[in-house]
C-alpha cells in the first residue's frame, strides 16, 4: 500500500507539479491569495538565505535526555517520519509506567523505530501496527535487530476492527498518527476496548499553537497548504494532515469528553521549539527532503509573528475502571 502524498513522502513530484505550475501560471493569485509565482520565491531560498534562517535556530539540551546518551544524532532521525524523533518518544514514555512483560501496542509506528526502542529499553512485548508500511519490512527489520520474538508486525487501517483480544495491552502508544485517523467517529471507543482498565494511552505529535480560525478553514495559510494542479490534483496536504491537527487542549477535551478516559498529561514539550528546529537542521545538514526542509524554514519564519505555529505535545491518559 503507498502512502498518501505528503511532502515527505514525494518531494520531487511536488517540485515538479509546482515548477510546471509557476511556469503556466506566473503571477497569477492562488486560492491563498499568494500568487503562485511569490510563493514559489519563498520556497526557493538561496542557501545563504537558509544559513541566515538556520543560524537563528536553537538547539535541544542533550544533557535533559540522559536516556538518548548512546544514541548519535542519526540515530535520533533515522527511520522517523513526522517531527520529534526520539526527543519526543522519550518525552512520551517519561509519562509510562512500563513494567517488563507488559504488551504494547505502537499504533500508526511507521518505520517501528518506537517499537524496537520500547522492546530493548522497556522489556515489553509490542505488537507494531502500520497502514502505510508492510509487515515483512518490519518483521525483517525486528528480526535483524534480535527483537523477532519480541515485536509482532501488521499492516493495515487502524480504523477497521483491530485483530487484538479485549484488554490485551497495558498501554496504547500512538506517535505523530493520532490525528490522521483518530477523531474518527466511533474509532476511540473501539480501540480502548483493547486496552485494560487503568492502562495508558499515550499519544506524542505535532500539534498547533492555535486552531485554524473559520477563515484560515476557508482560506488557509500558504505554508500549510500545498494543493497541486492536475494530474495530481488530490494532493491536498492542508485537507489530509494539517486541518486535522489541533491545539494540545483541544486534544485533552477530546479525550476527557469521551467519559473512557483521565487525562493525566497534557503539555506541549517544554522544548518543542528546539526539537523542531533541529530536526530541520539536521535534514538541511544532512540533504534529506529538501522541498520539506524549504517548507518548514517556511513554516518557521511564518509562525514567528502569526498563528497558530506548529509545535509538539505529549498527551497520556489512563482508562478508566468502569
Ligand atoms: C507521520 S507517520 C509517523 C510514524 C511513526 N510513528 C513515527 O513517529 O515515525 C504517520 C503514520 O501513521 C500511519 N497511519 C496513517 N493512517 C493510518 C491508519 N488509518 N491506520 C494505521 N496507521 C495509519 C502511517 O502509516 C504512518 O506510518
Amino acid at each position: 500500500m503507498q502512502p498518501p502524498p505528503t511532502p515527505k513522502t514525494f518531494p520531487a513530484l511536488v517540485w515538479l507539479a509546482l515548477s510546471l505550475a509557476v511556469f503556466t501560471a506566473a503571477g497569477w493569485a492562488d486560492e491563498t491569495g499568494l500568487s503562485l509565482a511569490s510563493r514559489n520565491k519563498i520556497m526557493n531560498r538561496s542557501n545563504d538565505e537558509i544559513q541566515r534562517i538556520l543560524s537563528t535556530f536553537s538547539v535541544p539540551d542533550r544533557d535533559s535526555y540522559p536516556e538518548l546518551q548512546a544514541y548519535s544524532r542519526d540515530d535520533l532521525y533515522h527511520d522517523f517520519f513526522g517531527g520529534g524523533g526520539l526527543y519526543l518518544a522519550i518525552k512520551m514514555l517519561r509519562t509510562l509506567r512500563l513494567q517488563p512483560g507488559q504488551v504494547v501496542l505502537d499504533l500508526g509506528c511507521g518505520k517501528g523505530e518506537t517499537s524496537i526502542f520500547m522492546a530493548k529499553h522497556y522489556g515489553v512485548q509490542v505488537k507494531a501496527l502500520d497502514l502505510w508500511t508492510s509487515a515483512g519490512f518490519l518483521d525483517e527489520k525486528f528480526a535483524a535487530r534480535g527483537l523477532g520474538d519480541r515485536i509482532q508486525a501488521i499492516q493495515m487501517d487502524a480504523t477497521q476492527p483491530l485483530p487484538y483480544a479485549a484488554a490485551e495491552f497495558d498501554t496504547i502508544f500512538c506517535m505523530n498518527s493520532f490525528s490522521f485517523y483518530g477523531a474518527t467517529p466511533g474509532f476511540l471507543p473501539r480501540l480502548l476496548t483493547h486496552l485494560k482498565p487503568g492502562g495508558q494511552l499515550c499519544l506524542g505529535s505535532e500539534a498547533l499553537s492555535a486552531e485554524f480560525t473559520p477563515e484560515q478553514l476557508t482560506n488557509p495559510p500558504f505554508i500549510y497548504a500545498f494543493k497541486l494542479p492536475p494530474p495530481n490534483e488530490q494532493v491536498d496536504v492542508f485537507k489530509d494532515d494539517f486541518v486535522k491537527q489541533h491545539t494540545p487542549g483541544w486534544w485533552r477535551t477530546f479525550f476527557q469528553a469521551s467519559g473512557l478516559l483521565e487525562v493525566e498529561t497534557c503539555q506541549e514539550l517544554e522544548d518543542a521549539e528546539a526539537v523542531y528546529e533541529e530536526l530541520v537542521r539536521y535534514e538541511h545538514e544532512n540533504q534529506i527532503d529538501p522541498f520539506d526542509v524549504q517548507i518548514c524554514l517556511d513554516q518557521i519564519e511564518w509562525g514567528r509573528n502569526r498563528q497558530p505555529k506548529k509545535t509538539l505535545f505529549v498527551l497520556t491518559a489512563q482508562k478508566k475502571f468502569s
